[in-house]
């Protein structure tokens, strides 16, 4: 028996490798990535170009909410899409980080991206990541990953990534970043990021991604009663 057309929902603090974690599942399973922070980010962006995000950081709830439907974001192969527009690049600036907390924040906008989110999964055989995929996008979700690492791990991976994507940020703007991001995210009323208690917990600050996913596949052996482990190309 292979893996079943299940749906993986991942959750975590941000830069904890959710989406490295959850693509190379994908890619060695045969499940589709979805990525559903770069749904807050995609609305961020779109927020941000219509001017809708005042430079100390308010946002005009009034006019995103009147213009949100107008908003197309979907998937391609590549990443996310503004209608014809590739937005990954743009969505993945400290300035779109800086305000996607607050923007993620906003009741009417969650729903939005979970409506989506929902849409995109039609089928199974999903793995998503986020804060609040295991508790409220998908609470039965049949396999639930919370992943945790090191906070300066964390602000390092951040840093380093953005530093290959040819950005110039100082390591402590990256960790103060972090902490805000942490912060709002937990926080929040509506939907704030908490483990699901059904979660297995994965702390990946001294794990390779070869181990990683040798970690989630004895996980699901166990959890699916899987005879034969597929083979691995990680
Ligand atoms: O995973 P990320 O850093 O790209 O996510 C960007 C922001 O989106 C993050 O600060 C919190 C928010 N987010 C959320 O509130 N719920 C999700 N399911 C995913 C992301």
């Amino acid at each position: 028996m292979g893996i079943p057309d299940i749906i993986i929902a991942v959750d975590g603090y941000s830069s904890t490798g959710k989406s490295t974690f959850a693509k190379l599942v994908a890619r060695e399973f045969g499940f589709t990535y979805l990525d559903s922070g770069a749904m807050y980010r995609g609305v961020t962006l779109f927020a941000m170009e219509n001017g809708m995000i005042a430079p100390d950081g308010s946002i005009d709830n009034d006019e995103l909410k009147n213009a949100i439907g107008r908003l197309e974001l979907h998937f391609g192969a590549d990443g996310l899409y503004m209608g014809e527009r590739r937005i990954e690049a743009e969505i993945r600036t400290l300035e779109v980080s800086s305000h996607v907390s607050p923007v993620s924040a906003i009741a009417f906008v969650r729903n939005w991206v979970d409506e989506r989110l929902h849409a995109f999964s039609e089928g199974g055989r999903v793995i998503m990541d986020g804060r609040d995929i295991g508790t409220t996008v998908f609470p039965n979700a049949e396999l639930k990953v919370f992943m945790v690492a090191d906070p300066q791990v964390r602000a390092q991976r951040r840093y380093d990534e953005m530093v290959a994507k040819g950005e110039t940020p100082s390591l402590e703007d990256v960790m103060k970043n972090l902490q805000e991001r942490d912060y709002i995210d937990s926080h929040r009323d509506v939907s704030p990021l908490r483990q699901p208690e059904d979660a297995f917990v994965m702390d990946n600050t001294h794990m390779t991604l070869h181990e990683e996913v040798v970690w989630i596949l004895g996980v699901m052996q166990g959890k699916f009663g899987l005879l034969e482990a597929p083979a691995l190309s990680c």
